[in-house]
């Protein structure tokens, strides 16, 4: 009998089937480059009260799979509810991205802070996961819905830093200098990080995604200790209660290190960026491993006549694995929608050739 992962797309490549269609998700798919984003946006006030509103963050997960008919949905959320809900303050303010009150080494915010946390996933992060429930109701089977979190390192350094950085020194100086405290905060992140990916998965998703953004910014001891080992045990802790849910890594500008992050980490899958070369990947890794990826996002923004040269470069490079179209970072919010809808048109057309 066919299941709901043999009719899904995105599902089936997941689990390492090829399919002749390939399936379609970009990540940041909804956002401040579509209009009817924004007028929601405006209307709530702030963003994490946005990510809050069931109702308004379910509307918003759906709004690019009814305009473009995406193959999935990502949970409209963000990696930072998770220090939100161990007690940090964070805020998002215009023009500046995510604003926390930074930790440090001597003040580490971690006595009671899983306790918060726990009390949170029954609160504030229950409307996270009610969202989920009406997606999942509201979606139809062809469309997976995709839940995620941060990778607790990437977590860790809006923590530190205070917000985005430029050359991480706060955390990375931490994590040199005192391993031992850095690595306290590692582990509440990692366990978090596993309740709220659990609670996840029981509200509807059926897929993950673990974003390490800024997993590039470590040597490869770094690497080893504060990205593969925290990866590792989120994996497999999931993986014991709920094996049949794939999960998707996202170790961005790990570069040469993929392999390794591979075997290591035990992920189902794969998310490139669009630094890693094509040619590398698909000799590289494995034929059984889905990659996911890695058309760099600026194409959205330049000459449309050049778009399917590009797509078809990275479509043709991994045509003979289970693979999931899709960019290399987050769609720009600069973007024309009318250049999303005709990337989808091309990977679409492709499907047909
Ligand atoms: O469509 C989707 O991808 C789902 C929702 C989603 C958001 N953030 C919504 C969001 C997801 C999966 C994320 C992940 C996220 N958040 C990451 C990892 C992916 C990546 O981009 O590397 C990171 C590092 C964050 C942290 C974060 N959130 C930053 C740095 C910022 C500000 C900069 C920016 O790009 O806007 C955010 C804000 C944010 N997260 C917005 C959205 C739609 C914009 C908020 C607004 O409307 O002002």
């Amino acid at each position: 009998m066919e299941d709901k992962t043999t009719r899904n797309l995105v599902l089936r490549n997941l689990a390492g089937k090829r399919t002749s269609a390939v399936p379609i998700w970009l990540m940041r798919q909804a956002g401040r480059y579509l209009p009817e984003y924004r007028k929601i946006r405006r209307a709530a006030g702030s963003f994490l009260d946005l990510c809050y509103s069931p109702e308004l963050a379910a509307e918003i997960t759906l709004q690019p799979v009814r305009r473009f008919g995406f193959d999935a949905a990502i949970l409209f959320s963000d990696i930072l509810v998770i220090p939100d809900a161990l007690g940090q303050h964070v805020t998002f303010e215009e023009g500046l991205g995510p604003v926390l009150e930074p930790i440090t080494p001597l003040n580490p915010m971690l006595p009671n802070a899983l306790d918060r946390f726990r009390n949170s996933s029954q609160n504030k992060l229950g409307a996270v996961y009610e969202t989920i429930e009406r997606v999942a109701n509201a979606k139809t089977d062809n469309c997976a819905l995709i839940g995620f979190a941060g990778g607790p390192w990437t977590v860790a350094t809006y923590m530190v830093e205070g917000g985005s950085s430029r050359d991480f020194q706060k955390i990375r100086r931490w994590a040199t200098s005192d391993a031992t405290s850095f690595e306290l905060l590692i582990d509440v992140l990692t366990e978090a990080t596993i309740i709220h990916l659990n609670a996840q998965i029981n509200a509807g998703v059926e897929a993950l995604q673990i974003f390490e953004s800024h997993a590039g910014v470590l040597d490869c001891f770094g690497f080893n200790k504060w990205v593969i080992k925290p990866t590792r045990r989120i994996v497999s802790t999931i993986k014991r209660k709920h094996p049949h849910i794939p999960i998707i890594g996202f170790p961005r500008g790990a570069a040469a290190q993929i392999p390794v992050f591979l075997s290591e980490t035990n992920v189902d899958a794969v998310s490139l960026d669009h630094s890693v070369s094509l040619n590398w990947a698909a000799s590289v890794i494995s034929d059984s491993v889905p990659i996911q990826g890695n058309l760099d996002p600026i194409y959205l923004l330049g000459d449309p006549g050049k778009l399917p040269f590009h797509v078809d470069r990275v479509l043709s490079a991994f045509s003979n694995r289970p693979y999931v179209f899709n960019l290399g970072h987050g769609v720009i919010k600069e973007t024309d929608p009318r250049s999303v809808e005709r990337l989808v048109d091309i990977v679409r057309n492709y499907n047909l050739r």
